[in-house]
């Protein structure tokens, strides 16, 4: 048998968890509306509900908060992340954001607003929302590969070119074309080096930017690695920077692939880009040299940028992901295959197939997991994307709801995922007694976060005539 591969690292410092019982979870998910964005993480046995944010930070990330330079402008650890920034990228213009979604706002007010519109592999929904909010359209064309949740094609997350180029003559006021890398909303797919070229030619041949989303950059780096044609040989750092290369800027959220708690940027090459997006940095995060950080948050992320390039770490990221999908795969559960990069997502609409669309079977299946494992997890279908229709405001299905199983990194050993894969298993015999849920409140940007639900009988309520 072949030895394992390990985690890369051994624990210096622990953080208890709580057990809690099935009685105060119910509870606990009562008082959350149903919705367990609401819950108390202290209720929380094993937090599946995001990637971002919550990594393990490094022994090295902690020291380099000691050197965190906290002067109002031009601190040092303002031009330690620049240098790495500057070595990933190549991109001359860093505009620090305190998160990925403030990068976003402020390219997309920039670029966006009425009549315009931008096209996508799939727009992440923060973004998504940022160029609605700005007035502008999101249109999102991913490969017709991903709608095949079971194929293990290696690139679902690719952009659809053709699909792409039509949208954008159609259209005749589309500002750019966005990479999202991984495809988050696809099930953390992966984007080829190959596709990312065809995307930069479109984008030429439209005269548009063509931008990365650039969150979980280092992933995708191993996915074309490891599965596309001619990669194998070069290091991921070499194949980061031949995905930037091929982009005239980037938003990035340094809560995922910089191993960070807090932090975020935008990068451009145009100067007068640039100089626009520092003077919208000053009104809403901060001075151009930390704009919405503190010296300390600066030095996190610099660090975390050279350390999540490791070979070793992706090697071990990547197939601790898997592993929990084949443990899931093993017990009958349906999930997209092949297993993402930063999650694993299992395909609800068909798990509980005795919830009809509307009856939200992914948040059902959240809410199950919740209350009697203690794992929190998150819908991203109906609610997630929360498409409305326009006479009723009631939510329309999505053509599948997906639960997802993000998994932290560095946060969790091989023992925590056991437990999660062993508790679907012990779900799937008594999935059918799982309710269906309809929202008593529906905000209109970003519903996920802060709707609420309540439960009710699946098999009661007649789907609505097709
Ligand atoms: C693909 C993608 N883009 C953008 C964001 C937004 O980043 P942040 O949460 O730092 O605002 C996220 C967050 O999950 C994401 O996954």
């Amino acid at each position: 048998m072949p030895l394992p591969i390990i985690e890369p690292f051994r624990i210096k410092s622990v953080e208890p968890i709580r057990q809690t019982s099935r009685e105060e979870r119910g509870r606990a998910l009562a008082d959350a509306h149903y919705n367990p964005f609401y819950l108390a993480a202290r209720d929380v046995l094993i937090d599946l509900l995001t990637d971002s944010g919550c990594a393990a930070m490094s022994s090295r990330q902690w020291a380099a908060l000691m050197n965190g330079d906290e002067s109002y402008a031009g601190a040092e650890s303002y031009y330690r992340l620049r240098e790495v920034v500057d070595r990933l990228t190549g991109h001359p213009h860093l505009i620090p954001t305190h998160q990925g979604r403030a990068a976003e706002k402020i390219l997309f007010q920039l670029l966006g607003g009425d009549g315009h519109a931008f096209v996508s592999n799939t727009f992440f929904d923060t973004t998504r929302a940022n160029i609605e909010y700005s007035g502008a359209v999101a249109i999102d064309r991913c490969t017709s590969e991903a709608d095949d949740l079971v194929s293990d094609y290696p690139f679902k997350g690719n952009l659809d070119i053709e699909g792409a180029d039509a949208a954008i003559r159609e259209h005749g006021s589309v500002r750019a074309i966005v990479m999202t890398v991984t495809n988050n909303s696809r099930g953390g797919q992966p984007v080829s080096l190959a596709n990312l070229r065809a995307a930069r030619a479109l984008a030429d041949a439209h005269r548009i930017p063509l931008i990365l989303d650039a969150c979980r950059f280092a992933e995708n780096a191993w996915f074309i690695k490891t599965r596309e044609p001619g990669q194998a040989d070069r290091a991921p750092r070499e194949i980061a920077r031949e995905m930037f290369d091929l982009v005239d800027g980037a938003t990035f959220s340094g809560k995922k692939d910089a191993l960070a708690n807090m932090g975020g940027f935008l990068t451009v090459r145009d100067e007068g880009l640039a100089d626009a997006a520092r003077t919208l940095l000053t009104i809403t995060e901060g001075f151009p040299t930390y704009g919405g950080m503190s010296g300390r948050d600066l030095e996190a992320m610099a660090a975390g940028l050279d350390e999540v390039l490791d070979d070793d770490y992706l090697r071990y990221r990547i197939a601790s992901i898997r592993w929990v999908a084949d443990g899931f795969a093993r017990h009958g559960v349906p999930i997209v295959q092949p297993a993402g990069g930063h999650a694993v997502y299992v395909d609800a609409t068909r798990w509980l197939d005795h919830i009809p669309p509307h009856r939200l079977p992914g948040q059902s299946l959240v809410n199950g997991l919740y209350e009697r494992y203690g794992i929190r997890t998150v819908e991203t279908g109906t609610v997630m994307f929360g498409k409305r229709d326009p006479e009723t405001g009631e939510l329309i299905p999505a053509a599948r709801d997906l639960v997802r199983f993000a998994v932290p990194r560095r946060a969790y050993t091989q023992t925590h995922m056991e437990y999660v894969v062993e508790a679907m298993g012990e779900l799937g015999a008594v999935r059918q007694e799982l309710p269906g849920y309809r929202p008593t409140r529906l905000p209109q940007y970003l519903p996920h976060f802060t709707a609420h639900f309540e439960p009710c009988a699946p098999a009661a309520i007649p789907a609505p005539a097709p």
